[in-house]
Parts: C-alpha cells; sequence; structure tokens
C-alpha cells in the first residue's frame, strides 16, 4: 500500500528559486515520489536532471541532482526519490509535506535524452533502483513513441516492491489520454527483482547476456542497426551495461554527437 497526501500548493516563496511541494507519495521504507510546482521559465528536455535541495543548518542549500520523472509538457514536476537513513539531504527530504517548500536550479542538463541517439527501431530503457526516474519522464513524452517501434523498459530491484514507481506509471500508459494510443501494443515491460522471488529474476546484465530477455519477450538479440538503448545505474551497473551494448556493436551517444546508446548515473557511488 502507498501512502498519499495532497493539498493546494502555498503562494508565498521564501526560499531562492523555491517551489512548493503540491503532493508525496511513499512507497517503501526507502523509496518516495513528490510532485512540487514548475517555474514558469523552466524548459527541460523529457530524460534531464536539475539540482534540487533544502536549506542546510548553515543557511546554506543543500542541493543534489534528480532526474525529473514527469515529462516536458506536465505543468507540474516528479521527482522519485531515495532515502538515505544518513543521508544529508534525503534524510530531511524524506520528510516534506504538501505545502512546503524546496529549491530547484532551473537549469536542466543530462545525456538521456531523445536527440542524442541517432534514429533507430526499438528503443530500450535499462535500469535499476531510482534510475527509473529519467524513463518516467520520456516514457510519458509522445516524441519517444512517435520515434521508435517498441520501447523496452528493464527494470530490475532488490525486492517487488521497489518496482511499484515503476510498475503503476508503466500500466497507466495505455489509458492515458495524451499518449495511450500512441504506446498502443508497442511496449514491453521486463520488470526483475534479485532478492526476493518474482515472475522474472535475475540481474539486468545477465539477462541481457544469457540472452533470456528475448527468449521470454520473443524478440530478436541486439542489433546495431535498429536498437537504441539508454542506461541509467549505479556506476557499476552502468559500466557492466555498457560493455555488453559495446559488444553487441553499439556505440556512446552525447549531445554533440548522437549514437546508439546514452548513459547517465543514477547516483553518486
Ligand atoms: C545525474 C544524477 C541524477 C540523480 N537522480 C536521482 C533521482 O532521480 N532520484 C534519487 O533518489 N537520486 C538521484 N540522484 C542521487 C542524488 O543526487 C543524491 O545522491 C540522493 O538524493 C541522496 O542524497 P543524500 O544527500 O541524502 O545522500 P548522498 O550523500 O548524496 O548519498 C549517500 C550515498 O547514498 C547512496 N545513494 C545516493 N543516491 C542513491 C540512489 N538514488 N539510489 C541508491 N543509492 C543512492 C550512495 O551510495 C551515496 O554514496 C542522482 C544523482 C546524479 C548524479
Ligand atoms: N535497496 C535495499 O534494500 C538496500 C538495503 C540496504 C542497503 N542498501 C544500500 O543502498 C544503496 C543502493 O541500493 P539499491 O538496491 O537501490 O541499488 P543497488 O545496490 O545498485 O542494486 C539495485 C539493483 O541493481 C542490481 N545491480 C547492482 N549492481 C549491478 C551490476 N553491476 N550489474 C547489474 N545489476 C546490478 C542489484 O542486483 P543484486 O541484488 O544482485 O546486487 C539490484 O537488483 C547501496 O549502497 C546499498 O548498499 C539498499
Amino acid at each position: 500500500m502507498t501512502e498519499q497526501s495532497a493539498i493546494a500548493p502555498k503562494p508565498t516563496p521564501t526560499l531562492p528559486d523555491a517551489q512548493t511541494v503540491t503532493s508525496v507519495t511513499h512507497y517503501t521504507d526507502s523509496l518516495f515520489a513528490f510532485r512540487c510546482t514548475r517555474p514558469r521559465s523552466l524548459r527541460f528536455r523529457s530524460g534531464e536532471f536539475v539540482m534540487i535541495g533544502l536549506l542546510g543548518d548553515n543557511g546554506k542549500p543543500l542541493l543534489r541532482a534528480y532526474s525529473i520523472a514527469s515529462p516536458s509538457w506536465d505543468e507540474e514536476l516528479e521527482f522519485y526519490s531515495i532515502k538515505v537513513p544518513d543521508g544529508p539531504l534525503t534524510s530531511r527530504l524524506q520528510h516534506i509535506q504538501p505545502g512546503d517548500e524546496l529549491i530547484l536550479r532551473p537549469k536542466p542538463v543530462g545525456t538521456l535524452v531523445l536527440d542524442a541517439l541517432l534514429p533507430g527501431k526499438r528503443l530500450w530503457m535499462l535500469a535499476t533502483g531510482t534510475g527509473i526516474a529519467p524513463f518516467a519522464s520520456l516514457l510519458r513524452d509522445p516524441e519517444t513513441w512517435e520515434k521508435y517501434e517498441q520501447v523496452i523498459v528493464m527494470h530490475t530491484c532488490r525486492e517487488a516492491a521497489e518496482l511499484t514507481y515503476g510498475r503503476e506509471l508503466i500500466d497507466a500508459l495505455p489509458d492515458d489520454p495524451l499518449i495511450g494510443e500512441l504506446v498502443g501494443d508497442k511496449l514491453l515491460y521486463y520488470p526483475t527483482t534479485t532478492r526476493e522471488n518474482s515472475t522474472y529474476m535475475g540481474r539486468v546484465t545477465d539477462n541481457l547476456s544469457s540472452g533470456k530477455v528475448f527468449t521470454d519477450l520473443g524478440i530478436p538479440p541486439l542489433d546495431p542497426k535498429m536498437d537504441r538503448a539508454m542506461v541509467c545505474g549505479s556506476l557499476a551497473f552502468n559500466l557492466d551495461v555498457k560493455k555488453i551494448l559495446e559488444d553487441a556493436g553499439l556505440t556512446e551517444g552525447a549531445n554533440s554527437a548522437p549514437a546508439e546508446y546514452v548513459v547517465e548515473k543514477a547516483f553518486v557511488d
């Protein structure tokens, strides 16, 4: 069961770059999502991240990088967050309530954007943990569905409850009034766990290397002519996935030089 709270935003900002929290949903003891007001001037590309935070005890902003989980057309912003017990920011951020203010620096950046990939047929979104956040944005962006014939989401967490945020979002896509029709039968979702039994088990890397994901989904293996990939997880995860993609013939892209796959860290180890 998720715990949810929401109220109308408070009108008067007092922090620098202040935005107001509009809703908070707790998924597990270590994961929550929240929505906040969006600066009128903020333009971003789905998949990018910004710096957000709270005022520290020393009166200075305590900021961390956060992927924007909402799509670029959304009137509000959504974030999906870890709760690190002793984490300078998230030990406090996990207690925010609707009506509270947070700091949001309106300078979006990042490589997990559609522009950094060459045209292709299938788009793979490969994530662990909170690495699903940028894909929560891209999955709700019509451009993703206009550009690709198939979108395959592999998301792996230790336990099943940690998949809930992504699962609920993906389950809701076909009924979404804006993109439901575009999604059609293009979406293939492959959620797995590694430390709790569930329908599909195992690391993204193992399921790609063994070919299990291709067999389970009934699709052909990676092909640099048609496959594009976006990767977001821990540094170790990103490195291991990069190797698999490179071995399959895909090369890494960037905003300045689009190619077959792009990578972003979900957190700094
Ligand atoms: C480009 C980028 C995008 C990011 N996007 C998000 C996001 O959308 N959601 C999010 O929750 N975090 C995200 N992070 C991580 C975020 O910046 C903070 O590290 C996190 O909020 C914890 O802050 P903290 O001050 O409590 O602890 P920190 O001192 O920042 O981190 C303490 C330790 O906690 C662990 N940790 C931190 N973040 C995570 C995480 N997300 N998942 C698992 N372990 C973690 C790491 O071992 C880290 O060394 C992102 C980081 C980067 C670099
Ligand atoms: N989530 C929790 O329940 C939990 C509990 C205690 C402490 N922590 C701490 O919180 C931090 C983040 O935990 P997290 O669970 O969000 O992230 P994580 O440790 O990166 O694991 C998330 C998922 O990614 C998989 N994974 C990790 N490294 C991989 C790699 N190199 N290649 C392929 N898959 C890989 C994990 O599989 P494996 O299970 O096979 O590693 C797990 O399913 C860590 O520092 C951890 O010590 C988390």
